[in-house]
């Protein structure tokens, strides 16, 4: 099979480049090899290049993007970067659109050239959480726009770096473009594979560190931590059950008085070593670091995009070139009523609960929609519901669900096979472009999120009685009863 050749923009030390390539190991796991190569990589900074070349068999340019000859670039299939993002200015047009006045926030436009120039089959790019809601939230959309304006349908979801073998919370905003359509409906994020045993950071703790004096913070720096902790919620000490907090490029400079993660180990605070930071991160043991110094080393670390998790959107991507095509199914439509002696009574289902049965065994949940939101779940295949951490907790069948019913009233907007189910914040969803009613709900309210793809038709009779109300509003959930 022939290799699809990749350009790498803002590659760092190679975390995304590492998991793109595969062929290593981390943890006792094998990461097979994908069918990609790197044709092509660029980063302006001296040292993380340093990094890089030690670690790949080709090497990477030492170059500002905004420097590339486009015309002189070789042909690719794929082009993958993180571009840097600290701001994004908003041109007071009409439409408001995105402009060009701040020099970082440029750099994604470079993307954007390329890809209108050499359209290549795909891209990835990967950000910051925070670019959800950046420019309170108005970011975004425009840039998706700005991809799909360079000719891509455009897919995007917020990945938990620890729900795919990664022992950080770290939490990264994926965007994958497909220039065909064909590949875009092909395409899935990869499911989760540590959701629910997610590798704890005791796993990559090397018990060394904790007799190395240069990692310890001074009995002042402590004092002084201590004395504003309860008011600052600094301090950050990790449970080692648990996967670590996000680390960052800031590593080199970590202190008691940030919100940086930090050890304690027998009553003393320490920082962590390089060599754990790269493990939390999931570099290979065998990645070499040598060639610059700690502090550049955990710069680079702290900026990359953790190899593992890498990996598993690499393989989602190369599952598309061995899809078989898949028949294309039209939205069910929404004048079709059900016939009444098949099926439920519909108007016997209250519009804010959701309910649940089993069809064939499997998971078949019932839910509503208002008028406004109807258009949204049939253009993006999605449906979503507003949920509690103590819901999820009482009812983990719904994450296990396969197949939805969405009515609306007593008109069926359409039948669904369940593709994913996630669990996700206010900003995504507005950065899916949902239609949000009321600003009652707080940016930390979650939503359950279901990604879907249309059945063609509903084809079983299941009796109205088979149906449990589960959550919603009225309904008390089991842990309060
Ligand atoms: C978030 S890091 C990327 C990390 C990388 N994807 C990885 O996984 O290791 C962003 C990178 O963009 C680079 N960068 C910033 N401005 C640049 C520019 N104008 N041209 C080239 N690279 C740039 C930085 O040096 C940094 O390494």
């Amino acid at each position: 099979m022939r290799k699809l050749k990749v350009l790498s923009l803002f590659c760092g030390c190679g975390g995304m480049d590492l998991g793109m390539l595969g062929g290593f190991e981390y943890l006792g796991h094998p990461y097979p090899e994908h069918p990609f190569e790197i044709v092509k990589a660029y980063d302006n900074d001296p040292y993380c290049t340093k990094i890089y070349d030690e670690n790949f068999s080709h090497k990477c340019d030492v170059a500002d993007v905004r420097e590339i000859e486009i015309s002189n670039l070789p042909d690719i299939d794929i082009l993958i970067g993180g571009f840097p993002c600290q701001s994004f200015s908003i041109s007071a047009q009409n439409p408001p659109r995105l402009g060009y006045k701040d020099e970082r926030g440029m750099l994604f436009f470079e993307m954007v050239k390329i890809l209108k120039e050499k359209q290549p089959r795909f891209f990835i790019a990967e950000n910051v959480k925070g670019l959800l809601s950046a420019n309170k939230g108005q970011a975004f959309p425009m840039i998706i726009k700005e991809f799909e304006g360079a000719g891509y349908h455009v897919k995007f979801k917020l990945l938990n770096a620890s729900e795919y073998g990664v022992p950080q919370k770290r939490e990264r905003v994926i965007i994958v473009g497909c220039r065909e359509s064909k590949d875009f409906e092909n395409y899935r994020f990869p499911a989760p594979t540590t959701r629910f045993n997610k590798v704890p950071l005791s796993k990559v703790i090397n018990p060394e560190d904790n007799l190395n004096e240069r990692l310890f913070f001074s009995e002042r720096a402590v004092a002084g931590m201590l004395l504003v902790r309860d008011k600052m919620n600094k301090g950050r000490v990790q449970n080692l059950d648990e996967p670590c907090n996000t680390i960052s490029s800031h590593l080199a400079k970590v202190s008691l008085n940030s919100t940086d993660p930090v050890l304690l180990f027998e009553n003393r605070y320490r920082r962590f070593s390089s060599t754990e930071c790269a493990r939390i991160q999931s570099f290979p043991e065998d990645f070499k670091w040598g060639s610059v110094s700690e502090a550049k080393q955990l710069k680079a670390i702290g900026n990359a995009v953790p190899p593992v998790m890498m990996w598993h959107i690499a393989k989602s991507l190369s599952e598309i070139l061995n899809a078989k095509e898949k028949p294309h199914v039209d939205h069910v439509s929404t004048d079709f009523d059900w016939p009444q002696e098949r099926m439920v009574q519909l108007t016997l289902f209250e519009p804010e609960i959701l309910y649940i049965t089993s069809l064939n065994r499997e998971k078949l949940l019932l839910g509503s929609c208002r008028q406004g939101t109807i258009e949204w779940i049939k253009n993006n295949q999605l449906y979503n519901y507003p949920i509690t951490d103590q819901e999820l907790q009482d009812h983990p069948e719904l994450l296990d669900v396969k197949k939805i019913i969405i009515l609306h009233k007593n008109k069926m907007v359409g039948f669904y096979n369940v593709l994913d189910v996630d669990v996700v914040l206010k900003p995504e969803l507005i950065g899916y472009g949902y239609p949000i009613k009321s600003s009652k709900r707080s940016m930390e309210s979650k939503y359950i999120l279901f990604t879907l793809s249309p059945e063609p038709q509903l084809d079983k009779d299941i009796p109205w009685y088979t149906f449990s109300p589960i959550i919603g509003k009225g309904l008390i959930s089991p842990s309060n009863a």
